[in-house]
């Protein structure tokens, strides 16, 4: 097994590259995405040292490849070949279906990641968590309840997988209702 530290740097590298081709910023900032990509990962460092059921080794590498996908034009294959299949499995549940009626695509992303290990339900609700965020200033009021509403959707189908973070959303969704005009 190689070293997390190892680990961590290659995932990151890699994204941050990827994500910075088509120079994708955290919305409503000026932040290159892989601030993003950190803090999902952090989140994750932080509930491992409350309560340490996770695999760190497979979950720090999901954190940061979780939005290639579905943001870049990274495939499925590519991820296979350099970090494997565990991993590509895990990042392909996190990616919502395009496809599919915009309305229907957390459902769907959920119950894929409800056939997986707890540490991909992990990353979703550290993914939530990072992103409940002062939101971005072209938002709407109905936007931003929707959003509330959806944090709400996650917490209720992915609570079971990690109590600390689980706790960490739920409050994190109350202190969101402050942004609600
Ligand atoms: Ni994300």
């Amino acid at each position: 097994m190689m070293q997390i530290q190892k680990l961590y740097q290659q995932a990151i590298s890699y994204a941050a590259e990827k994500h910075a081709q088509n120079n994708q910023k955290i919305p409503g900032t000026n932040l290159p995405y892989v601030v993003h990509l950190s803090n999902v990962a952090m989140e994750l460092f932080v509930a491992s040292s409350a309560n340490d059921g996770l695999n760190m080794e497979f979950a720090v590498q999901v954190a940061l490849l979780h939005d290639l996908i579905e943001d870049t034009d990274t495939t499925c294959e590519e991820i296979e070949d350099r970090f494997g299949v565990e991993i590509m499995n895990a990042v392909k549940a996190l990616t919502k279906n395009n496809k599919l009626p915009k309305d229907q695509q957390l459902a769907d992303s959920l119950i894929r990641i409800k056939k997986l290990q707890p540490e991909v339900w992990a990353v979703k609700l550290a993914d939530r968590i990072t992103n409940l965020q002062p939101p971005p200033q072209h938002w709407d009021n109905e936007k931003i309840i929707q959003y509330q509403k959806e944090a709400r959707t996650i917490y209720d189908e992915l609570k079971q997988g990690n109590d600390f973070l689980a706790n960490r959303l739920k409050q994190k969704i109350e202190e969101y209702s402050d942004y609600i005009k």
